[in-house]
């Protein structure tokens, strides 16, 4: 059995059993190169009468042998010049750690990803499917191209595929340097396991979800009447929530927190290049420790003091990634609503959503992080050689997987510049190994279900205190594949 999404456009219609299906190209089932580009089908799938097409659907196909692992292919200088000034130098000018709103808005308005996208094509068109090898004097890196190589990348994390590689320890170690995702060996485990379990990695509904829901509420039902709603006021409010969430109520006002963590990150986008602020660190870590002393009931610190943790886990250095990774959930939440303020019917199908789970919303969300990943490019390091089709790639390699290339891969999926919520009711894309904005494996997020738990809600109670939120710029397919989230203004008032 194998579920299709976004299943092409110029497929030919399924009416009956034993009819042949021709698809216009490989579908999501692509993972693995299992799907070829015609099925037999051997059942009807629609019931009688009702003939046509569908965003998703599941059949019943013999799937061919699983093709050979492909070959890693070194690409030449100019190819390599090509990738790395069309893909690689637009992820990082926009800021890795911390986003240049500035650089976000010049890479919308000239559709950087896009022509990246396009670059990646043509090398994949050129060189094949298997991983490709920059040509870099003393460095071994790959980007990963093939879906089934992203899967074995991310299921083989931490080991063969460390998640902490060398760009992200000098990254993140300007303000977390004993987070998990820059751990390895068995800390890297400790502090794994501790992570999952404050944050309750795989609960729909977090341990605090009362709590936390009612934080969400309260900031949106204090969030000043304005006509708009743009990136400040919901930034503002985000972040209150965010410190009330991690650290307590006691943090709601503490901004000076805030900005010292996004000083740490600014410097943070430069890695090795800027030396640590040490004194500004220790300034901030410890305003954290001092809130996760304090175990404030109903927020992760109130939760952090009753978790066992082994020794060197670090608990209070855990916690600038939460306060770091929420801000992706803000950025992802307001683009969710510039969305459904885009289109009135899904709107108001949001509106009337079901809590506490909000599976409505919850399904935009992830259409909306799928559209625009806020980790662009996701990054292994080998620990060991690995094998590709015969060829090695040497112990230090680092795995570039460009999920923002993926998931917009209008060559293995159809509308992939279309907002579709719908697909993810269905639970097909999260089968699909290319989309992967949580990333996935053992190195998933731990925090993605306290983010779809903190967004829907917000979401839900902004819909339901602005019934006629619209976005005046409505948001048309083809969508961009950047999306300027400091630049959204949404209309809270009915249109005059
Ligand atoms: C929209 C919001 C978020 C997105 C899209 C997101 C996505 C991701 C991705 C792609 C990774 C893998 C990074 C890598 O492999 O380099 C990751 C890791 C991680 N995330 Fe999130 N994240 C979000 C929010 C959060 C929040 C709010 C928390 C905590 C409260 C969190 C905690 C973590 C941790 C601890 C890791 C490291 C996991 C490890 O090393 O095993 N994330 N996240």
């Amino acid at each position: 059995m194998v579920t299709f999404a976004h299943w092409p456009k110029t497929a030919t219609p399924v009416t009956g059993a034993g009819q042949r299906l021709v698809a216009d190209g490989l579908v999501a089932g692509r993972s693995g190169g299992l799907v070829p580009h015609s099925v037999a089908v051997p059942h009807t799938p629609f019931p009688a009468g009702r003939p046509g097409y569908a965003t998703t659907m599941t059949l019943d196909v013999t799937l061919p042998a699983r093709q050979e692992q492909r070959a890693a292919t070194r690409i030449g200088l100019l190819d390599t010049v090509r990738c790395a000034a069309g893909v690689l130098a637009p992820i990082l000018a926009q800021g890795v750690i911390h986003r240049r709103d500035r650089v976000v808005r010049l890479a919308q308005r000239l559709d950087l990803n896009r022509r990246g996208a396009r670059i990646l094509h043509r090398l994949r068109a050129r060189h094949g499917d298997g991983p490709l090898r920059l040509t870099l004097p003393g460095r071994s890196v790959v980007v990963v191209l093939d879906p089934a190589d992203v899967e074995r990348v991310l299921a083989g994390s931490p080991a063969p595929f460390a998640l902490a590689t060398s760009e992200k320890v000098a990254a993140l170690r300007h303000f977390q340097p004993h987070g998990v995702l820059v751990s390895t060996g068995g800390i890297r485990a400790a502090r794994r396991r501790y992570n999952d379990t404050v944050l309750d990695a795989d609960a729909p509904m977090h341990r605090l979800a009362d709590a936390i829901t009612a934080v969400v509420r309260a900031e949106a039902a204090r969030l000043a009447a304005a006509p708009e709603l743009d990136w400040p006021a919901f930034d503002a409010m985000w972040q209150r929530i965010v410190r009330r969430i991690v650290l307590g109520t006691a943090a709601r006002d503490d901004t000076r927190l805030t900005t010292e963590l996004n000083r740490l990150r600014d410097a943070a986008n430069w890695a090795y290049l800027r030396p640590r602020q040490e004194h500004l660190r220790g300034r901030f870590q410890r305003r954290v420790d001092a809130y996760v002393a304090a175990a404030e009931p109903g927020s992760l610190a109130g939760t952090m003091a009753g978790t066992p943790a082994a020794g060197g886990v670090d608990p209070a250095g855990q916690v600038p990634h939460w306060l770091f990774a929420f801000d992706a959930a803000g950025m992802t939440a307001l683009r969710t609503l510039a969305l459904l303020g885009s289109d009135p019917a899904r709107r108001a199908t949001a509106a009337g959503d079901a809590p506490p789970l909000y599976p409505f919303v919850r399904a935009c969300v992830q259409d909306t992080a799928r559209l625009w990943p806020t980790t662009l490019i996701v990054l292994r390091e080998s620990t060991t050689a690995t094998d590709w089709g015969g060829t090695t790639l040497r112990a230090g390699t680092t795995f570039m997987l460009p999920s923002s290339y993926h998931h917009r891969d209008e060559t293995a999926m159809h509308n992939a510049d279309a907002f579709d919520p719908e697909a993810w009711l269905s639970g097909a894309p999260r089968r699909s190994a290319t989309i992967y904005p949580f990333s996935a494996g053992p190195g998933a997020c731990p925090g993605r279900n306290l983010v779809l738990l903190s967004t829907t809600t917000l979401i839900a109670a902004l819909l339901a205190r602005f019934p006629d939120l619209r976005n005046p710029c409505p948001l048309i397919e083809p969508l961009p594949r950047t999306l300027d989230h400091a630049g959204l203004r949404l209309a809270t008032r009915r249109a005059p």
